[in-house]
């Protein structure tokens, strides 16, 4: 006989959807209509969040990729807008970056002024298929976008070149995008007086994960807990099907960026040095995520990630709709044993969503399971919040959604000190 002592405090959360379906989620972002994946170009501007994303105007299903776009001011209620960059006769339009261009290096602002600038990835319909990557701008909040008529920027006749990140690069006065050559498994640093001439500057890998295309690269500095002045950086790239999540997963380095390459951390363990590496997330639904630009507090980092994997996405059983966002996470980088890991919480934000909460005592748990009360109405969005003694027990947790022979279960184990 094992024991082991639960206590609980179950707090009731304001849906912030509207939406009422079967698996709609309430507060994570989902399409009202039609298939999304990966998050693009997420940046601040004028107290909006903007969400641009992957998006099939057409179905429930991949394909005719162009960018959805929804916007919030508090990074949880989300208002979908028309959508933001439609896929043409000659190119969908894949995943990528929007930055603010403040002092119109490009000059594609209207009279001079700061512009909204997206570069994505045109993936040519038909034929050869190359990816090469453009520019499209907007003069009003993200509202209407125009192709630039000088695109590609970059092409390098490549069938697998995608998702470029750009940002401001302030020491060295320069755009900097960091791009994937993805079979060979490689992140493509390039620079940018303009965001229309680029330059190559370096490549970063084959690393860590190889067993499949890379995707989505991100590349920031992030402080470092407790220190208010170092930071390090982060390159973080998605692959596609590989043993880092089992499917669809993503892994980061850390390491320094000096304006021309990203110099990874080595492994202390490894007598030939190879590249530190870890996983972001060990779970099966956290992939393509990006970090938001332009935030109002510089040492503030938020991320997000589509919330699902491409080993079962197009199954998803919902209707009319299909994909949903992770919550955002803030991020940090916690010191450890002289190396740096990413610290992930959702945004402080969530707890403005609270309306109220019920405290379930400690409980001491024998063989047989507590029940904790239902929610007031199906579907109803509550957060959990549960300190767990495992006493002599070999694995504690908790059942949601349990019903007809499925269920989902957040455990512990013990043995081997893991979360599943
Ligand atoms: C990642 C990805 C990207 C690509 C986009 C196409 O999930 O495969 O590499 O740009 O999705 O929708």
């Amino acid at each position: 006989m094992w024991r082991a002592v639960a206590s609980l405090c179950m707090l009731m959360v304001l849906a912030a959807s509207g939406h009422a379906e079967p698996w709609r989620p309430q507060v994570h972002f989902s399409p009202e209509r039609h298939w999304m994946n990966d998050p693009n170009g997420l940046i601040f501007l004028d107290g909006e969040y903007h969400l641009f994303y992957q998006y099939n105007p057409e179905g429930e299903l991949w394909g005719h990729m162009s960018w959805g776009h929804a916007v919030s001011s508090d990074l949880l209620h989300w208002h979908e807008l028309p959508l933001a960059i439609p896929e043409d006769d000659h190119y969908m339009i894949f995943s990528g970056s929007v930055v603010v261009d403040v002092a119109n290096t490009s000059g594609l602002g209207r009279d001079g002024a700061a512009v909204m600038v997206a570069v994505y990835t045109g993936a040519r319909q038909g034929g050869e298929g190359v990816q090469n990557q453009q520019l499209a701008f907007s003069s009003d909040q993200g509202r209407t976008w125009t192709k630039y008529v000088g695109n590609p920027v970059l092409d390098l006749g490549m069938k697998e070149f995608r998702d470029p990140k750009v940002f401001w690069y302030a020491p060295g006065h320069t755009w900097i995008m960091a791009a994937v050559f993805a079979v060979q498994h490689q992140v493509a640093l390039f620079a940018s007086p303009d965001l229309i001439h680029w330059r190559h500057l370096s490549d970063f890998g084959p690393a860590g994960a190889i067993d499949a295309a890379w995707e989505c690269p991100d590349l920031f500095p992030l402080p470092i807990e407790g220190d208010p002045v170092r930071s390090r950086w982060v390159l973080k790239v998605d692959v596609v099907r590989s043993q880092v999540a089992a499917g669809s997963g993503a892994q980061y380095f850390t390491g320094q960026f000096d304006g021309t390459r990203f110099v990874p951390d080595a492994d202390p363990a490894d007598p030939a040095r190879a590249p530190l590496v870890h996983a972001v997330d060990y779970g099966m639904d956290f992939y393509a995520s990006a970090s938001w630009g332009n935030l109002p507090d510089p040492r503030r980092h938020v991320w997000l990630a589509w919330l699902d994997n491409w080993g079962y996405a197009m199954k998803a059983p919902t209707t009319a709709w299909r994909g949903a966002m992770s919550l955002p996470r803030e991020l940090s980088l916690r010191q450890r044993g002289g190396t740096w890991q990413l610290v992930q919480q959702p945004v402080r934000e969530l707890h403005s969503l609270r309306t109220g909460h019920r405290h379930i005592g400690a409980h001491e748990l024998g063989t047989t399971p507590l029940e904790l009360p239902r929610a007031a109405q199906p579907g109803a969005a509550v957060e959990l919040i549960a300190d767990l003694e495992e006493g002599s027990a070999s694995e504690i947790g908790l059942r949601v959604h349990v019903g007809h022979g499925q269920q989902t279960t957040i455990g512990y184990n013990t043995a081997t000190g893991t979360l599943f």
